[in-house]
């Protein structure tokens, strides 16, 4: 086993461990995958300024997200087919956001269902939805969020259509894998992977599987959700899904003030600056170049949090002093589970925190809650 110390070691161990099919997907972005590459690149066109000679003894990175107390203001986001990188993935990531104290957002397109990960964690977790075209169905997501005591649910309002990636074309990627000689010979190579995957009999999108009528076939289910999405979205039917839901609301996909403004007027609790890591609109602006803005129209209005591209505690901090109230991982958090299943989401929430307390400490901040932009030097093309 290597020594970890680095969100890039667990990305090298996953990469070793997880088939090329699922590798890839989470490890890609639209297109020329230039906002996937400038979420991260741009993080580090922001330097902090160095303080010393300053108390650092008794800190904390201790706040609230939406009102619950975390143990600091980072959140797992939702990730598609995680109980495809490690069999019961969102169970073990949930469980791990748990021991943790941060909060875990479950995708609709979740392997685990709703109900999987209740009956396997006592802290309240957070459902994502995409927004469909079928409002019985969406109806049905939100009651079952209800009955399971979700304590926020997510709208992902960014995808209507597709962003293309190439990598998944041209792997054949589905859940489950089909069996071709191809993908045979992508699977066979991850002993381990594979060995797990049959331990479960959880290999099925749980939150949908059972649910709708017309879909008994697990492998066709990414095709009847990418067929329901709902091209002709607007803000007046999100009102309508504000409506089904009578618990905290959260937008996410949110890039223009102006789509911020509209958020609020829907009743948004809170929003998330996101471009969806890079995998929607290839040439949007990276989520922390976005950040600016969005605060200026809406920060006195909902809680403003920020995902895409963050990939240590020193990211985590610069969002925050950039006035982000709270920060979401996904692929930081994929990576560790890939290679090590809940172990590996600790250790990379670990890491995170770590880099994140000593970060503030040598910025002379002792609490995550007085952190502000006098701890940043911003470069123009930042507001
Ligand atoms: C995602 N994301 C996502 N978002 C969402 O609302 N529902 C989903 O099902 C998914 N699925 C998904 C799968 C994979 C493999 C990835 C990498 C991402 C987007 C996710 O919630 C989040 O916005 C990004 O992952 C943030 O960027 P980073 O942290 O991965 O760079």
């Amino acid at each position: 086993m290597p020594v970890i110390t680095e969100i890039e070691d667990l990305k090298r161990l996953y990469k070793r461990r997880v088939p090329k099919m699922f590798y890839d997907y989470c490890e890609s972005g639209s297109w020329s995958e230039q906002t996937f590459r400038e979420n991260s690149s741009d993080f580090d066109e922001i330097y902090f300024r160095q303080r010393v000679a300053v108390d650092m003894a008794n800190r904390s990175t201790k706040t609230t997200m939406l009102g619950e107390e975390v143990s600091m203001p980072v959140a797992l986001a939702p990730v598609g087919m995680t109980g495809m990188q490690h069999w019961d993935g969102e169970i073990k990531a949930a469980k791990a956001a748990e021991k943790f104290g941060v909060p875990y957002c479950l995708s609709t397109m979740s392997i685990c269902s709703i109900e999987d990960v209740a009956a396997n964690t006592s802290r309240p977790f957070w459902l994502q939805v995409y927004t469909l075209t079928d409002d019985d169905y969406m109806q049905r997501l939100f009651d079952r969020a209800k009955e399971a005591k979700c304590s926020a649910a997510v709208i992902t309002v960014d995808l209507q259509l597709l962003g293309q990636r190439h990598k998944d074309l041209k792997n054949g990627l589905s859940a489950p894998p089909k069996l071709t000689p191809k993908t045979l010979a992508d699977l066979a190579t991850r002993w381990s992977w594979g060995l797990g995957m049959l331990s479960t009999k959880r290999r099925q999108f749980g939150n949908i599987v059972g649910h709708v009528a017309d879909v008994d076939d697990p492998s066709s289910l990414m095709a009847w959700t990418a067929e329901k999405f709902d091209q002709s979205l607007d803000w007046d039917r999100i009102r309508k899904f504000r409506d089904m839901w009578n618990g905290p609301l959260i937008i996410k996909g949110i890039m223009d003030p102006r789509d911020a403004q509209e958020a609020v007027n829907v009743g948004a609790d809170a929003i998330i600056v996101s471009n969806h890591g890079g995998r929607q609109l290839d040439g949007a602006l990276s989520s922390i170049r976005a950040l600016g803005p969005v605060l200026e129209a809406v920060g006195d209005k909902v809680e403003v949090h920020l995902d895409s591209g963050v990939r240590s505690g020193q990211d985590v901090l610069k969002a925050l002093a950039m006035g982000a109230q709270g920060v979401h991982i996904g692929r930081a958090y994929i990576y560790g589970l890939g290679a090590m299943g809940q172990a590996g989401v600790t250790k990379a929430l670990e890491i995170i925190h770590k880099e994140l307390d000593v970060s503030m400490a040598l910025c002379g901040r002792r609490r995550v809650t007085d952190v502000d932009r006098d701890i940043l030097l911003v470069p123009e093309g930042f507001s």
